[in-house]
């Protein structure tokens, strides 16, 4: 450090002495256009079911979606991201029911574009929610996830949202390719302006359980893992060449999930590709911020407003969090 700098010519204090300065000099901010709230829903009429590990989220049947999602529009959140429930007997081991025109998430997402048009729809491309074996992909014989094949179910599966009105197709699966063919299904059918949200760099997490219980597909999961294709969290370079090739693929934006354990990965994706950034603060990371605050242990709202604008600061454009509407609310009552 050069001597003009030093104390007492400079007092870094100076500007944290008054709301207006530390307001003048802040590099970062969180407002409700940087959230996507995310959402589980469920067949029936007028039903609603909490979810043990995530307190105070629910699953939604469609006519309870529609006011959550006004609700979430009135607050200026930009755009949801759906997650069905599917009933177990629905479920198979080549996930059929995931490109079903009639399926839920399909019938979701055009009463949303009807009620509320201008809401962002994002739709989970992923076969998790519809196979009887709870992963991602369609198996081999010796239980794992075919690559390929896979690929051919989720473009269809992909289409058939784009088709339903979705606004972005947001493949979570991590199979290689899945990016590029989904795009070239979408251009021939003239979807060209669906977007593509990449879950770029997904990790093996064990944050994701509280989400495995909330779609139910724990218990069809049971103790196999997803190692064969999401990314180990030891791993930052791999991150890196994920992101680059969903770009080349034709991905309009990316995400680095789960969040806050990987907000070094948030940083160096946003540094090195300049491109929408998108993070996903998880369920698992939800469920810890609830359990400390509903002990009393944390200030909820500070703790969690802090933690998305920490996502920011790292390089997010936008944060999935399940904490959208509240931290919406209260990003409105501050002002
Ligand atoms: C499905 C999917 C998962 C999540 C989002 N999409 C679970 C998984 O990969 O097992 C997790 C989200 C969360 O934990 O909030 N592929």
């Amino acid at each position: 450090m050069s001597d003009n700098i030093r104390y007492p010519l400079t007092r870094p204090r100076r500007m944290r002495r008054d709301a207006f300065s530390r307001r003048m000099m802040r590099e970062n901010t969180l407002t409700a256009d940087d959230l996507i709230y995310p959402v589980f829903v469920l067949e029936g009429r007028n039903r609603r079911e909490s979810v043990d590990s995530m307190p105070g989220v629910e699953r939604l049947s469609v006519d309870l979606l529609l006011e959550r999602a006004a609700e979430a529009f009135e607050l200026g959140i930009p755009a949801l991201a759906l997650f069905p429930v599917t009933p177990p007997e629905q479920k198979d081991a080549t996930a059929s029911e995931a490109s079903n025109p009639e399926g839920l998430v399909q019938r979701c997402v055009r009463a949303l574009k009807q009620a509320l048009p201008e809401l962002g729809v994002i739709t989970d491309v992923a076969l998790d929610p519809f196979t009887s074996h709870g992963q991602d992909g369609l198996l081999d014989k010796h239980g794992y996830v075919l690559n390929d094949e896979t690929v051919d179910v989720l473009v269809r599966q992909a289409l058939s949202h784009a088709k339903a009105g979705a606004d972005v197709v947001a493949p979570s699966d991590m199979m290689d390719g899945r990016v590029g063919k989904i795009r070239d299904a979408l251009e021939a059918a003239g979807h060209i302006h669906t977007r593509i949200l990449a879950y770029s760099a997904k990790y093996a997490s064990a944050f994701y359980g509280p989400f495995r219980d909330a779609v139910g597909s724990a218990a069809n999961l049971g103790k196999s893992n997803k190692s064969t294709y999401q990314m180990d969290p030891g791993n930052g370079d791999e991150a890196l060449r994920e992101t680059a090739l969903d770009i080349a693929e034709g991905a309009d934006m990316v995400m680095v999930k789960p969040g806050l354990p990987y907000l070094d990965i948030v940083h160096r994706v946003k540094q090195a590709f300049s491109v929408p950034t998108f993070v996903y603060h998880v369920s698992g990371e939800y469920a810890m911020l609830k359990a400390a605050a509903l002990n009393g242990w944390l200030d909820e709202r500070a703790c969690v407003l802090e933690t998305l604008l920490s996502m920011k600061r790292a390089g997010a454009d936008g944060i999935l969090t399940y904490y959208a509407i509240d931290a919406a609310r209260w990003l409105r009552e501050a002002r």
